[in-house]
């Protein structure tokens, strides 16, 4: 049997009637920027999210490059964030001309851990960066509360966290803004590139949408220099019908990490913990072992797939040789030993199944 990380194909299937159909409509309607849909999603997403403003744009960079600049972060600053991600999280920082700083995560959540970024606060430092990684809150209470001592943005990477929660509040609305990812692999995918910004204040929200649409709030007048970075009108339509669906897609990760944990208990996997005080989405089951590389081979020759998300954490890529090196060995030993396995909510339990055999003879 052979498994893939997503199946995207068998999701369209199920949507293909509502989806056709709706794009043949907007395709119609031909009112192809900014149009309806996009204006609709916007609203539609702050009311799932429960946040005061959303603004759809180009992909989840862009999201982020955004917010950052929305937040005033300026060539100088420096901005706190996880070396495990991936590298559009420190790109973004640099677009901005902010220096990443890289602190460890967390053994075990694959999260920014909140007693690093402490010790790596200096007067230089304007914002922290949270990653809500593979679906997983980070510890919003503990990096808030640095970041009201020293009247620091905090801003989420919520990339692979759409609809997670952290004690009541859905991830991206607990900073000052998130910054959400459609890619189409994400928990909620489009059918390209896409991006969102949630924004607590208005005057934030206002100066996302203007940077979005190059500066502009009324058409040819141009406060700011701002970017070609909108929603596209046929993303959007898809992205609708998806966020109906949102809820049950990300039970049904979770019943699959939880089959996952139960059938690979006491194996030389470590499993991921399935945390009691907040959602994790699971937009990656992510495992630990020894050997990494032996056994993913093993896995895959078994027809299941799998995938080491990340190989290289950011402080060792070589677009980053000219900014502090540190060491940083939780992030270090995890990018050594992590191995995802495939999760998409239209699992199977025969291929479920398929999975933990695959793993287990490994
Ligand atoms: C953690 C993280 N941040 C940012 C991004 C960037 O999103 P996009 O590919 O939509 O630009 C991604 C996804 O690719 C991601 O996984």
């Amino acid at each position: 049997m052979n498994i893939p990380m997503v199946d995207l194909k068998g999701q369209y299937e199920i949507l293909k009637a509502e989806i056709d159909d709706a794009i043949l409509q907007a395709l119609g309607e031909t009112r192809f920027i900014l149009g309806p849909n996009v204006q609709a999603f916007d609203q539609e997403a702050a009311d799932y999210l429960g946040a005061s403003f959303a603004i759809s744009c180009a992909s989840g960079t862009d999201a982020l490059h955004l917010a950052l600049l929305a937040a005033g972060i300026q060539p100088g600053d420096e901005v706190i964030t996880s070396a495990f991600t991936f590298i559009a999280t420190a790109e973004a920082i640099r677009y901005v001309g902010a220096t990443p700083v890289f602190v460890d995560i967390q053994p075990g959540s694959f999260n920014i851990d909140p007693e690093m970024v402490a010790a790596a606060i200096t007067e230089r430092t304007s914002a922290i960066l949270p990653v809500h990684l593979f679906g997983q809150p980070a510890d919003m209470n503990e990096i808030q509360a640095l970041a009201d001592k020293h009247g620091l943005k905090v801003i989420e990477d919520c990339a692979q966290s759409f609809g997670s929660r952290y004690q009541n509040k859905t991830t991206g609305t607990i900073g000052c803004t998130g910054a959400f990812s459609f890619f189409p692999s994400k928990n909620l995918g489009c059918y390209g590139d896409g991006g969102l910004i949630t924004a607590t204040d208005e005057a934030t929200a206002r100066q996302i949408m203007m940077l979005r649409n190059h500066g502009s709030s009324q058409q040819y007048h141009h406060d700011v220099i701002g970017y070609n970075s909108r929603l596209d009108e046929l993303q959007a339509v898809i992205l609708r019908i998806k966020l109906k669906h949102i809820d049950e897609y990300n039970r049904k990760r979770l019943a699959v990490a939880s089959a996952y944990n139960e059938r690979l208990a006491g194996s030389r996997f470590q499993t991921p913990a399935i945390p009691q005080d907040r959602d994790h989405v699971f937009h990656q089951y992510t495992l630990l072992c020894d050997e990494r590389d032996e056994a993913r081979e093993a896995i895959i020759a078994k027809g299941v797939s799998c995938a080491v998300y990340y190989p290289i954490p950011l402080h060792q890529q070589k677009a980053f040789d000219n900014t502090a090196q540190p060491v940083l060995p939780v992030t270090e030993a995890s990018a050594q030993r992590c191995l995802s396995l495939p999760i998409f909510p239209e699992m199977s339990e025969a291929q479920i199944a398929a999975v933990c055999e695959a793993v287990l003879a490994a």
